[in-house]
C-alpha cells in the first residue's frame, strides 16, 4: 500500500495503511503513537492503553504480523503497513479458541490485560512447538495482569498449544525474530555478554559507533547529587578509574581498554521487556583541582534504532558529615529513535533517584573494600529506564 500522501497540513502527516484487513488513510501528528491513532482516530478501543511507557503489554498489536507495543510505535513509522488489534481477531480462529480457553480457565477479571494478552498469546499459539510452561510464562513476561496471578492464563494458552499440535497442526518455523516477551529483540531475554579484552592490542571497536558531536546541545538537563560515606579525595581518585567505576555500574561493560581521556564500551538495558545493548564511545576530561571532570558519551543500540548522546559533568566536594563524600551531577542528554518514549524528563529524573542509590551503594562498597558489585552485565533488571543508565554509565566514563 502506498504510504506518502499529500500534506494535510497543522503539522500533520498524511498515512495510508491497512487495519483490520481495510485500508485505511488518515492524517496524524508525527509525534502520536499507534494507539492512540487506533482509538481516538479509529475508534478502535479494544487497543487498550495502560503505562504508554512499554511497560505493561495492554496496547499490544500485530504490525506486519508480528506482536508490537502501539504505544512505543510511532503512527508514522506504520505508513504502508498491516495492522491488526484485537478487534480484527474476532474470526481468526486461534483467538477464538484462546477467548474460550481464558472463559474456561478463569484466566481474566477486569479484562484490561486482555487484548494485549490474547495477541500475544496468539503468537505463542502460532510459533511455539509444544506447551512448554516456562516458555509461555517467558513469551508473556511483557504483558502485566494485576488481577488473575496469571496461573488461568498460563494454562489456557497451555490447553490451546496442545490442541492445536493433537490435531496436527505444526508450529510456525522461519521467523526470523525470537521467541520471548513483547518488544523484546534478544530472544528470552538475555543480553550477550561482552568481555574485556586482554590487551590494547586487543582492543575491538564499537559495532555501532556514534561519533561524537563537535558542538553539543542537549535536549533535556538535569541535576542529581550522591552521597558517599568517604572523603572526596577518594571518591574522586576512584572516578578517576574506569574500569573500577565501571564495575560499579549494572549493566556496563568495557570493549577496550580505556586510555584517560578516551572509553569504549556497552551498556546493557532493560526497559520492562524490552532489552537492547548500547554501544559507543566517550571522551573524559578531568581537573584535578576542582575535583571536577565531564563525560561526554554517544552511543547507539545494536540495531541501530535507538542512539543517545550525553554529557555529564560532576564535581566531587565535602558531604554534610566529616569524611564524607557529595558528587554533583548536571546530566544533559539527547535520545533519539524507539527508546526516546523513555526520555520524558519526570522519568528520567525518578529513576536517576533510584540509579544514584545503587551507584553510591557500590562505590561506597569497593572504596570499603568489604563487599565487591554486582558483576557488571548479569544483573541489569532492576533499573527501568536504561538510557538514564545509558548518562551515568558516562559519567563513569562509560557509554
Ligand atoms: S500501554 Fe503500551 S506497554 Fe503499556
Ligand atoms: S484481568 Fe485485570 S489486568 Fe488482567
Amino acid at each position: 500500500m502506498s504510504a506518502a500522501l499529500a500534506d494535510p497540513g497543522g503539522g500533520r502527516m498524511a498515512l495510508a495503511l491497512t487495519v483490520n484487513g481495510h485500508a485505511v488513510r488518515l492524517a496524524a501528528e508525527p509525534r502520536s503513537h499507534l494507539g492512540d491513532v487506533l482509538r481516538d482516530g479509529l475508534d478502535l478501543t479494544g487497543t487498550h492503553l495502560g503505562c504508554e511507557h512499554g511497560v505493561c503489554g495492554a496496547c499490544t498489536v500485530l504490525l506486519d504480523g508480528e506482536p508490537v507495543r502501539a504505544c512505543l510505535t510511532f503512527a508514522g513509522a506504520c505508513a504502508g503497513a498491516a495492522v491488526t488489534t484485537i478487534e480484527g481477531l474476532d474470526t481468526d480462529e486461534i483467538a477464538g479458541e484462546l477467548r474460550a480457553a481464558f472463559n474456561r480457565e478463569h484466566a481474566l477479571q477486569c479484562g484490561y490485560c486482555t487484548p494485549g494478552m490474547l495477541v500475544a498469546a496468539r503468537d505463542l499459539v502460532l510459533r511455539l512447538p509444544e506447551p512448554d510452561e516456562r516458555r509461555i510464562r517467558v513469551g508473556l513476561s511483557g504483558n502485566l495482569c494485576r488481577c488473575t496471578g496469571y496461573a488461568g492464563i498460563v494454562r489456557a494458552v497451555m490447553a490451546v498449544i496442545a490442541a492445536q499440535r493433537a490435531r496436527g497442526i505444526p508450529p510456525e518455523t522461519g521467523a526470523e525474530r525470537t521467541l520471548g516477551p513483547v518488544g523484546a529483540r534478544t530472544g528470552e531475554g538475555t543480553v550477550a555478554a561482552v568481555h574485556l579484552p586482554a590487551s590494547a592490542a586487543a582492543s575491538t571497536a564499537p559495532a555501532a559507533v556514534a561519533e561524537l558531536a563537535a558542538s553539543f546541545a542537549p535536549a533535556h538537563c538535569f541535576v542529581q547529587a550522591l552521597d558517599l560515606a568517604h572523603p572526596p579525595e577518594a571518591v574522586f581518585a576512584l572516578l578517576g578509574d574506569i574500569e573500577a567505576v565501571a564495575a560499579c555500574l549494572p549493566g556496563a561493560v568495557l570493549t577496550a581498554r580505556p586510555t584517560p581521556d578516551m572509553v569504549e564500551g556497552g551498556l546493557q538495558v532493560r526497559i520492562g521487556p524490552i532489552a537492547a545493548t548500547f554501544r559507543g564511545r566517550a571522551r573524559i576530561e578531568r581537573d584535578e583541582a576542582a575535583r571536577s571532570g565531564s563525560v561526554h558519551g554517544a552511543g547507539s543500540d545494536a540495531g541501530g534504532r535507538s542512539a543517545t548522546e550525553g554529557r555529564i559533568r560532576y564535581r566531587v566536594g565535602p558531604g554534610s558529615a566529616a569524611g564524607t563524600a557529595r558528587i554533583e551531577l548536571e546530566v544533559g542528554y539527547t535520545l533519539t529513535g524507539p527508546l526516546a518514549q523513555f526520555g520524558r524528563p519526570g522519568l528520567v529524573r525518578d529513576v536517576a533517584g533510584r540509579i544514584a542509590v545503587e551507584l553510591a551503594r557500590n562505590v561506597d562498597a569497593r572504596l570499603s573494600g568489604v563487599a565487591a558489585p554486582a558483576p557488571a552485565g548479569l544483573n541489569p533488571l532492576r533499573l527501568l529506564l536504561g538510557l538514564v543508565r545509558a548518562r551515568l554509565a558516562s559519567w563513569f566514563g562509560h557509554p
